[in-house]
């Protein structure tokens, strides 16, 4: 399966990534975002909704686990799903908040702290890694099935990447 290392020397770089995942985003797709406090997981995010359309805020769910959002994919509103586990004490929480329905063919989900969902969280078509760095951040994007190959294709022929 396709994999890809960048160094992102600032913030426009990372928000430049961003604007390229939106471009290969495809109904269906999880990614799970992986990497400590202030890697980036929300710029990135952020960067992606803004890309497809989504014109106001967006901030990290600390509390709420989960904020949707409606963007634009090939043309068509489709329901885009950002969860930040990191305060999620127990995967119950998950199944009772029905979370786990959120996971299917219509809707694009981007998981900040998978590993606080493991056990219950369904597993990703892309991995991101996001690595603090002496000057900017690391960034790995591993495809784990052919809807994230296909992003990441996109990424190949970017510009400023
Ligand atoms: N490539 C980069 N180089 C340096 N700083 C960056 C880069 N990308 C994002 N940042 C900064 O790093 C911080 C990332 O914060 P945030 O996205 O909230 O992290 P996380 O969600 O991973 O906790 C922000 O202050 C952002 O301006
Ligand atoms: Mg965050």
């Amino acid at each position: 399966m396709q994999h890809l290392n960048m160094t992102l020397a600032d913030e426009a770089a990372t928000l430049a990534l961003g604007k390229s995942l939106a471009h290969g985003l495809q109904a269906g797709l999880c990614v799970y975002l992986h990497g400590d406090l202030g890697a980036g997981k929300t710029a990135l995010t952020r960067a992606v909704l803004h890309a497809a359309g989504h014109q106001g805020q967006v901030k990290s769910p600390t509390y709420t686990l989960a904020e949707p959002y409606q963007i634009m994919v090939n043309q068509q509103a489709i329901k885009f799903m950002h969860f930040d586990l990191y305060r999620m004490i127990s995967p119950d929480e998950f199944i009772e908040a029905g979370f786990r329905d959120e996971f299917n063919q219509q809707t694009i989900c981007f998981v900040e702290w998978p590993e606080k969902g493991e056990g219950v969280l369904p597993p990703p078509d892309l991995d991101i890694y996001l690595d603090i760095a002496a000057h900017g951040r690391r960034v790995q994007l591993h495809a784990r099935s052919v809807l994230a190959e296909r992003c990441l294709d996109h990424l190949n022929f970017a510009p400023n990447l």
